[in-house]
């Protein structure tokens, strides 16, 4: 019988590890999207696509109360499942401001106050905001410079607001209505969640703000202004706001 040296450690070389991660990382992406493309018949509309997402996510999270936990998740999987995006994560209410929480996509700006940018008008106005063109939105904080569109929509439990969904695309006009209200099904979701309450979320000490929300106003297509509306609408808001001042 040979002798066997167990003494030799097994050894990796880094770049190959990293390719491995790499290669199971794309095959998981597309063993997602085709499940997803499957689950919607191959040629699924924006709709059930929400609809797979947001069932996705109850059953990712419904185990499990860690607020941040859940929020890495519903990140990573928006960016998955979502085509043509290049930022996806939270900002979340602390103290009075939008601090970055979980996301996936390139380093972000970490602190945006109330009624600033995109995440801010969403977390001021508690509506969800689409920006079908940053370049056009004053204000815009950019993070990403490849960002062209985006939308926003505000995370609300219990009529507190807790935070907010962010999404950016490269593409321009990315989002419509229908993203809209596919993603505020997906912010119910997750804010529903028994994870999503101010303990949990490390944020108890947030000002208790009055929320003017109710479920059906974000949800029904058909009573949402048009995005151009609700674009114009957003700069009458910010024209009066700097009148004011
Ligand atoms: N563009 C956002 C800032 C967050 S990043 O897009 C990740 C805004 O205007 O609030």
């Amino acid at each position: 019988m040979p002798d066997l040296d167990y003494s030799r450690e097994l050894s990796f070389h880094p770049k190959l590890v990293q390719q491995l991660f790499f290669m199971l990382n794309a095959l998981m992406t597309s063993v997602s999207s085709n499940v997803l493309s499957a689950q919607t018949g191959g040629q699924g509309t924006k709709a059930e696509l929400y609809r797979i997402v947001a069932e996705q996510l109850q059953s990712l999270i419904r185990a499990e109360s860690d607020w941040i936990a859940n929020l890495a998740n519903a990140a990573a999987l928006n960016f998955q499942s979502l085509p043509d995006l290049n930022w996806a994560g939270f900002y979340l209410l602390k103290d009075g401001e939008l601090v970055v929480g979980p996301f996936q996509g390139k380093v972000a700006c970490v602190r945006i106050q109330i009624g600033k940018g995109a995440c801010g008008t969403a977390a001021e106005t508690r509506k969800t905001v689409i920006v079908p063109d940053v370049h056009e939105f004053p204000g815009h904080i950019a993070c990403d410079s490849a960002s062209r569109s985006e939308i926003v929509v505000p995370l609300i439990r219990e009529n507190e607001l807790i935070g907010v969904l962010d999404l950016d695309s490269p593409s321009l006009g990315r989002f419509d209505d229908e993203d809209a209200v596919g993603l505020e099904a997906v912010a119910m979701v997750l804010a529903g969640s028994n994870a999503g309450n101010a303990e949990n979320a490390g944020i108890a000490g947030n000002r208790k703000r009055r929320c003017d929300h109710d479920f059906a106003g974000r949800v029904r297509a058909s009573a949402r202004p048009e995005p151009h509306e609700r674009h114009a609408d957003e700069l009458r808001r910010r024209d009066a706001r700097s009148a004011r001042l």
